[in-house]
């Protein structure tokens, strides 16, 4: 968001700590889940427990994203193409504030980024290495489903992923060495150096504990979906 001459810039909440702790955690767990199928064998136990963090977060950033801080809810970075082509021509107005979280094209990878890990999570959970590892529902598919899941699991899925998160990086080198702009920093701190009269996010004591309620909840749903397994 361009700094108004007149307004001198100050830190803002952008992205409230259960956002960032979700991010954070998603990285470590993509990165568990990769390495632990690539070295296979025993380490698939832990592909299986990285899977069900993923899952675990995936649900929170759903509920999240209808009730966490403002620039975390999906109605601050759902918008209409002619939002994204007004933005992508630099003529969107101040009083939209399109920049000060996600910004229109960076949405449209986040969204991408959470369908695709989405998707990746539930073929997985009615997959079948054909070694030793299902998934714990796969009793509940039939073998052609099984079947399926686990090939786009083991290839469009996988790659997707990797083309996705190799993207990602890029785009925020290309903020950091093109633009000056430190996206990674907002993500570690949490706040932006914007005009004053930007909106802020919501995070306080209150806010962050209702994000461990529903995080509890989730992994409740996880565990309830691993003991479903034979
Ligand atoms: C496995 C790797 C990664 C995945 C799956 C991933 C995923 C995501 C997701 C889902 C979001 C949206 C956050 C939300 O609204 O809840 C996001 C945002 C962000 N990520 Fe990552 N990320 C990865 C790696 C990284 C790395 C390595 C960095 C920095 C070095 C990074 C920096 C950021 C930043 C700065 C944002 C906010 C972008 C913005 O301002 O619009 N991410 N990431």
């Amino acid at each position: 968001m361009p700094i108004e001459p007149n307004l001198p810039p100050t830190p803002v909440r952008v992205w409230d700590l259960p956002t960032r702790l979700f991010h954070w955690l998603l990285v470590i767990c993509i990165v568990g889940s990769v390495a632990s199928a690539k070295v296979g064998g025993n380490a698939m136990e832990w592909h299986l427990r990285f899977g069900l963090m993923v899952f675990t977060l995936l649900a929170f950033r759903l509920l999240w994203g209808f009730v966490g801080g403002r620039w975390s809810r999906f109605a601050s970075f759902i918008h209409a193409p002619a939002t994204l082509l007004r933005h992508l021509r630099g003529q969107s107005r101040r009083d939209e504030w399109l920049e000060v979280g996600h910004s229109p094209s960076g949405a449209l990878s986040v969204f991408a980024m959470l369908a695709i890990l989405g998707l990746q999570v539930a073929s997985g959970l009615v997959s079948d290495d054909e070694i030793s590892t299902t998934g714990p529902l796969i009793r509940f598919v039939s073998g052609a489903t099984s079947s399926l899941a686990t090939s786009w699991h083991k290839s469009w899925g996988q790659w997707l992923i990797y083309t996705l998160v190799l993207l990602h990086i890029a785009a925020i080198l290309f903020y950091l060495l093109k633009r000056g702009n430190n996206l990674t920093g907002a993500m570690v701190r949490g706040d932006k150096a914007l005009s004053d009269d930007t909106p802020a996010s919501r995070d306080t004591l209150v806010t962050r504990l209702l994000a461990l309620v529903l995080l509890l909840a989730c992994a409740g749903v996880a565990g309830w979906v691993w003991s479903l397994r034979t």
